[in-house]
């Protein structure tokens, strides 16, 4: 441990602690979030919506909240979502029923780091927002990486924290309230890829490049 990790310890975020966050955010989240989220989202469903053309159309989305994103797939893709916590997914259960979203097989209460999927089910994996929020995001990305076939599209958007400058103070002193907030407002590149992950693209994407879209080909 540093002694900059000793002056800002990380709360560590588990599972039920993720369910007790997603159950207070899901009413307000569209509210609260949706906007300031809303380009990263459009960004990476519309690099989805481009790599399927040669990747394939089978698209999963990890973390699918209130699916916010559903309505902006193509609708030859068969995308299924899923999400740990049930209050998030009803919401969005209730938006692909209100606006009849046809590319959307199936919403599901599932566990990231540990999915029901057999090897290579889908040709694209997406996370938006939600590598930074499961408990382990080097499970998630190996999760991803299986349940998806060699050659596929692995997406990320998120914000990662900065190296330095007054960003970087307000992230190591908030990553304390991370199972209030409900996500690690210092998490970092590297607490996802190794300096072995092959990635293909990253797009900085508004407001003030806040967030990155990160574009990986899954190595299987
Ligand atoms: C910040 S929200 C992002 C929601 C959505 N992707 C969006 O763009 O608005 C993070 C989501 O990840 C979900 N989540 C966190 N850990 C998870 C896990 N281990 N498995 C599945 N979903 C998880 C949360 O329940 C929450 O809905």
């Amino acid at each position: 441990m540093s002694e900059g990790d000793r002056a800002h310890p990380r709360a560590a975020l588990d599972a039920a602690s993720v369910r007790d966050a997603y159950r207070r955010w899901a009413g307000i989240y569209d509210v609260v979030f949706g906007g300031v989220s809303a380009p990263g989202r459009r960004r990476a469903v519309a690099a989805v919506n481009r790599l399927s053309q040669t990747a394939g159309r089978r698209v999963l989305e990890v973390g699918v909240g209130t699916g916010l994103a559903l309505p902006d797939y193509k609708p030859e893709l068969e995308v299924v979502g899923i999400d740990l916590s049930r209050d998030m997914l009803l919401k969005a259960k209730k938006r692909v029923a209100e606006e009849k979203l046809s590319a959307v097989h199936g919403l599901m209460e599932m566990d990231a780091e540990s999915m029901a999927f057999a090897d290579d089910s889908f040709d694209i994996a997406v996370a938006m927002y939600t590598a930074s929020v499961v408990p382990d995001a080097k499970k998630l990305f190996a999760e991803m990486s299986r349940v998806v076939r060699p050659g596929g599209q692995l997406l990320f958007v998120n914000h990662f924290a900065a190296d330095d400058g007054f960003r970087w103070w307000l992230e190591r002193t908030t990553s304390p309230l991370a199972r209030i907030l409900g996500w690690h407002p210092d998490f970092k590149l590297s607490d996802i890829f190794t300096p072995e992950t092959q990635i293909e693209r990253m797009e900085a994407c508004p407001p003030i490049a806040l967030f990155t879209l990160v574009e990986v080909r899954n190595e299987g």
